[in-house]
């Protein structure tokens, strides 16, 4: 069996090469090859070809692992005991409008726990990731979550509702609160991302819902990797599959949890 680093060394040289092909199909795609999954999901060639080079290499890596991918160019096989889960391309809509935020998200569990986590910002070649009881690092270099202690002096990232407008009133209450009361809101288009960099401190918090696993699993264990804490919105652990997720540093979690419960209260 392989050691963790040794994968991670291969899974790296991989999101790589896969960061390559995305990166030169930008501006390529075009309208006729954008296909509409769903309300407002997007996918092109890019993402399938992108998905299909990293489960190839990841069954390459450790052949006895599952996956669950977003674009199911393999079948979803969550029963054993170790699993990727991958986003190919997370940023699609950014993508097919050429705005250069997205990424790749690969996350590596074993027996249900994440070990490792990676996530690619294609343009700017950023790689976040990080290794069990290893911590967190961008391009090798340590990274951890913002020392920031009041929410006034925050930035926040979100993901606004697209096709899943059920907690809409909530969530935009939620935001007419925390408009006044921190440094600002972005909603930058690469839920990975936004997780990545509230694991670097760039972002304080991250919040939304209606994520997917594949959304989540590399950057939710980063920010934890790199000191932070992350919830759903009771507090609880079930932000892989609970389609809710909060992400914070240490010292606005408390604040941020209280306004996000008190909102999203059943
Ligand atoms: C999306 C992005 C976006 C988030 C969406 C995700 P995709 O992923 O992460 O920021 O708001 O909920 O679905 O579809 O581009 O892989
Ligand atoms: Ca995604
Ligand atoms: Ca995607």
């Amino acid at each position: 069996m392989k050691v963790l680093f040794e994968i991670f060394k291969e899974t790296e040289k991989l999101v790589e090469r896969s960061a390559d092909f995305i990166q030169n199909q930008l501006g390529n795609v075009k309208n006729q090859q954008i296909e509409t999954k769903s309300l407002n999901s997007l996918v092109s060639y890019v993402d399938k070809k992108a998905e299909e080079m990293l489960v190839e290499g990841c069954m390459k890596i450790l052949p006895e692992a599952g996956f669950i991918t977003e674009e199911e160019t393999i079948e979803k096989s969550a029963d054993k005991e170790w699993l990727w889960i991958i986003d190919p391309l997370d940023g699609t809509t950014n993508f097919l409008h050429s705005l250069p935020f997205f990424s790749i998200s690969v996350a590596l569990q074993h027996r249900g726990k994440t070990v490792m986590g990676l996530v690619c910002e294609v343009n700017r070649r950023e790689l976040f990731y990080a290794i069990k009881n290893e911590g967190a690092f961008l391009n090798g270099k340590k990274i951890s979550c913002s020392s920031t202690e009041k929410l006034t002096d925050s930035l926040l990232a979100t993901g606004f509702p697209y096709y899943d407008f059920g907690r809409r009133e909530a969530y935009l209450k939620l935001l007419g609160e925390l408009m006044p009361k921190s440094r600002g809101i972005r909603r930058l288009g690469s839920a990975a991302l936004d997780l990545a960099y509230t694991a670097c401190g760039r972002f304080d918090a991250f919040f939304e819902y209606s994520l997917a696993p594949w959304d989540v699993a590399a950057g939710a264990f980063i920010v934890e990797e790199a000191g932070g804490i992350v919830t759903d919105f009771t507090g609880g652990d079930n932000y892989l599959y609970g389609k809710e997720i909060i992400a914070t540093n240490r010292g606005i979690n408390k604040e941020m949890s209280e306004l996000l419960m008190s909102h999203f209260k059943a």
